[in-house]
């Protein structure tokens, strides 16, 4: 995997973006290809409460859960490599920002708006769309959110056309690139993008 080695503090690959961009899917293929462990923000919030995100949402309400998603966040371990998996809102809270970015590498998975609207509508489970008119309430979500994804991310990855399994390889590849001198919250050199 070039140079993209083990046991480097601080490296694990953060998968960033909108509900519906499979962040979970392609975390299970870079788990896989890499043998990283994986965590995930909202398993981890879930186990907590002993709910599903939508009970969590129904039961206490989106700030709770916004503050458990950030706890959760906070105590990743920062000399592990992993596969960290976050919600689609992590990046609503200024500090997430930082914890993102010194866990390691910033991955934005991105996609057409239309694309990720349609995946979410399907599986029916966000709390945030069980409100008014589902698809101007996630275009609004989105629009709100396009900047701070831009910005805190250190690779964006075009979803619409690829397979999971392609998006983890593009995203292993571009990793590659990086070198081992790379440090989390450096920018990242133009060959690597
Ligand atoms: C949310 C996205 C969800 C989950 C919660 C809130 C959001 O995760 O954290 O429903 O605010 O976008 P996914 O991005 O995995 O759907």
């Amino acid at each position: 995997m070039g140079h993209w080695t083990v046991n480097q503090a601080g490296k694990s690959i953060v998968l960033i973006g909108m509900m519906g961009a499979g962040k979970s899917s392609v975390g299970r293929c870079l788990q896989r290809r890499t043998q990283f462990a994986l965590l995930d923000t909202d398993e981890i919030v879930a186990s907590k409460f002993g709910l599903s995100i939508p009970e969590i949402f129904s039961k206490y309400g989106e700030q709770v859960f916004r503050e458990a998603e950030t706890q959760a966040l906070r105590e990743m371990a920062h000399d592990k490599q992993t596969i960290i998996v976050t919600g689609g809102g992590i990046v609503l809270c200024e500090d997430n920002l930082d914890f993102l970015k010194r866990l390691g590498v910033v991955v934005w998975l991105d996609s057409k708006e239309e694309t990720l609207f349609e995946r979410v509508a399907r599986s029916g489970n966000r709390p945030l769309l069980q409100r008014g008119n589902p698809r101007e309430v996630f275009a609004q979500i989105l629009q709100a959110r396009l900047p701070l994804y831009a910005k805190v991310a250190n690779i964006r990855v075009d979803t619409s056309v690829l397979t999971d399994e392609e998006i983890a390889v593009a995203i292993l590849s571009k990793l590659g690139k990086l070198g081992r001198n790379w440090r989390p919250g450096s920018p990242i050199p133009s060959t690597a993008r």
